[in-house]
C-alpha cells in the first residue's frame, strides 16, 4: 500500500495539470454567453470521475445546467460518503484587474504562498477544492484503500442559488442516501492553522426597482418639483440601518439565535489580528454592528449589504437629467432560525411601505437559502478533526463562516446526514474577486487529508 504522502509527491505534476486543464473551462453559470463551457466543464468531471474509478458515472439532467453523479460500491454494509461541490464558477470580471487572464491558469508566488498558488477563476471555489476530492478517491482506488462506499454529486448552478439541484435532491433521496455528507468549498483560518466550518449563514437576495416619472427628465426644468427615483432609492437604503448598524426592518431580528457569552468567549478563542486584517484591506478602521466583534459581525449576526446600485447618466462627462428609474441589488445573509423565504417578505412589505409619495417601488426576489449549523461532538467532525490533526500536527478550531451554501441546510432535512465542512481555501485566496487563487500547498494538503477522513469516519462508525 503506497503511503498517501508518496502519492501526491510522486504525482503532483499531473494532480497540479489536470486541474489546470480544468480550470481553462470558463464554466461562468450566471452568463449565458458562457453555457457550451458550462456543459463541457461538467463532461470533463464525468470523465475524472470516470478515469480516477468510479464504478458508474450519470451526467443527470435538469431545468438548468447538469448535474455529475458518480459512485463507487465497495460493500453495501459501509458507511458510504457523499461529497459534493460545484463545477461552476462567478463571473470574472472586472477583467482588467486581473494580472493574468482568468481562464489561462499560472502558478505565482505570494507572500502566503510561498511554494505558490494558481491564479485562475474557479481555482479555489470550487473546482480546486472539488478535484482534491476527485485526486484522493483515485489514491484509495490505486492504493486498495478505500475503506467505504462513495458518492459524488457535484453541480454546475451553486453560484446561481442551486435551484435545480434542490428538485433532484428531493426526487433521488434513495439514490443519495448517505452517512455524511463531505463537502470542501469553505475556508480555514491559516495554512499553520486548520478549522472546520461549523456554520454558514442563510441568504435572502432581492432586487428593488424605484419609479418616478415616466420618462427621464431635465433636471433643470423638473429638478426639485418631482422625486428623483436616485435620491429616493438612497435615502431608503440608508434608513436600512439605524445609528448603530442595526437593520431597521420590522420583525428582521424576531427569531435570531443569539449565543450565550461562553458560546462567544469559545469563538474569541480563533486567532485574530484586527491590525492584520486592516493592514490586508487596506482599511483605517472596521465597520458593524455596534456591540459585536469582527469575527462576530460576519458569522453569527445577520447582515444587508447592496451588491449594486444603478440608474441615471454614468456615461463620461456630465448630463442634467433626473432618470425615470433607479435600481439595486440587496442581499442580507442570515443566521440560523431565521427563514429566507419570512425575511425576504418582510423585506418586501417593508420597503414598500417606506417608499414616499411620488415614486413606485417593485421588489424582485432572486434566490435564497437557511442557513446551517453543525455539532462539534458528531462522528463526522470527530473523523474531519482527527484527519487535520494528523496532516497539519495542531487540531482543527472549528469556525462559524460568513458564507453561504443554501443547499446544505436541503440536504440535511431530506437526506437526514450531517454535512461536514472540510475547507482548505484561505480568505486571502480572493474568491469571487479578480486574482482569485488557491494555493498548492492547499491543494495537495486537501488531497492528503481527505483520505484520512474516509479512515476515521468508518473507524468511528464501528
Ligand atoms: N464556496 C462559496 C461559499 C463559501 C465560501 C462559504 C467561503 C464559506 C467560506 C459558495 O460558492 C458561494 O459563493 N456561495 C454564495 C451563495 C450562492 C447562493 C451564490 C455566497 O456565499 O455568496
Ligand atoms: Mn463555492
Ligand atoms: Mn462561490
Amino acid at each position: 500500500m503506497e503511503d498517501i504522502k508518496l502519492y501526491v509527491t510522486k504525482h503532483k505534476d499531473r494532480f497540479i495539470n489536470e486541474l489546470i486543464e480544468l480550470l481553462k473551462i470558463p464554466s461562468v453559470s450566471a452568463d449565458t454567453a458562457f453555457s457550451q463551457d458550462v456543459l463541457d466543464t461538467a463532461e470533463a468531471v464525468k470523465a475524472s470521475l470516470v478515469k480516477a474509478g468510479c464504478d458508474f458515472v450519470e451526467i443527470c439532467e435538469t431545468a438548468g445546467y447538469p448535474i455529475v453523479y458518480g459512485e463507487k460500491t465497495i460493500d453495501p454494509k459501509l458507511p458510504t460518503v457523499l461529497v459534493y461541490g460545484h463545477y461552476d464558477v462567478q463571473p470574472a470580471d472586472p477583467l482588467e484587474l486581473w494580472t493574468s487572464p482568468p481562464f489561462e491558469p499560472v502558478i505565482k508566488k505570494t507572500d502566503i504562498h510561498p511554494e505558490g498558488a494558481i491564479f485562475a477563476r474557479g481555482a479555489c471555489d470550487d473546482k480546486g477544492q472539488m478535484y482534491m476530492h476527485v485526486k484522493a478517491f483515485e489514491y484509495m482506488i490505486q492504493s486498495n484503500t478505500l475503506p467505504c462506499n462513495v458518492k459524488f454529486m457535484i453541480e454546475g448552478e451553486e453560484e446561481v442559488g442551486s435551484v435545480n439541484l434542490k428538485t433532484f435532491v428531493e426526487n433521488n433521496t434513495k439514490k443519495l442516501k448517505n452517512d455524511v455528507i463531505l463537502i470542501s468549498d469553505t475556508g480555514m483560518i491559516s495554512n499553520q492553522q486548520p478549522s472546520i466550518t461549523t456554520g454558514l449563514r442563510g441568504l435572502s437576495y432581492v432586487e428593488v426597482e424605484v419609479t418616478g416619472p415616466n420618462r427621464d427628465l431635465h433636471s433643470g426644468l423638473y429638478g426639485g418639483a418631482v422625486a428623483n427615483p436616485i435620491n429616493i432609492l438612497a435615502k431608503m437604503i440608508a434608513s436600512l440601518h439605524d445609528e448603530n448598524n442595526h437593520i431597521t426592518i420590522p420583525g428582521f431580528y424576531d427569531n435570531v439565535e443569539e449565543l450565550s457569552l461562553e458560546e462567544r468567549a469559545e469563538m474569541a478563542k480563533a486567532p485574530f489580528n484586527l491590525d492584520n486584517y486592516k493592514k490586508a484591506l487596506n482599511l483605517n478602521d472596521i465597520y458593524g454592528e455596534k456591540g459585536f466583534v469582527t469575527n462576530e459581525r460576519n458569522s453569527i449576526r445577520p447582515t444587508l449589504d447592496v451588491n449594486g446600485i444603478w440608474g441615471g447618466y454614468t456615461g463620461e462627462g456630465a448630463k442634467t437629467v433626473i432618470a425615470s428609474k433607479a435600481f439595486a441589488k440587496i442581499s442580507m445573509r442570515l443566521v440560523p432560525n431565521q427563514d429566507w423565504e419570512v425575511i425576504t417578505d418582510l423585506f418586501s412589505k417593508h420597503f414598500t411601505n417606506i417608499a414616499p409619495a411620488g415614486v413606485t417601488v417593485k421588489v424582485t426576489p432572486h434566490h435564497g437559502g437557511q442557513g446551517y449549523v453543525t455539532p462539534i461532538d458528531s462522528i463526522g467532525y470527530k473523523a474531519a478533526n482527527m484527519a487535520y490533526t494528523e496532516t497539519f500536527g495542531v487540531p482543527a478550531i472549528p469556525v462559524r463562516s460568513g458564507g453561504s451554501i443554501p443547499i446544505v441546510a436541503l440536504f440535511e432535512k431530506e437526506l437526514k446526514s450531517k454535512t461536514i465542512l472540510m475547507g482548505f481555501g484561505l480568505d486571502s485566496d480572493a474568491i469571487h474577486s479578480p486574482n482569485e487563487h488557491f494555493g498548492i500547498f492547499n491543494y495537495l494538503k486537501g488531497i492528503e487529508t481527505i483520505p484520512l477522513f474516509y479512515k476515521y469516519f468508518v473507524e468511528l462508525s464501528k
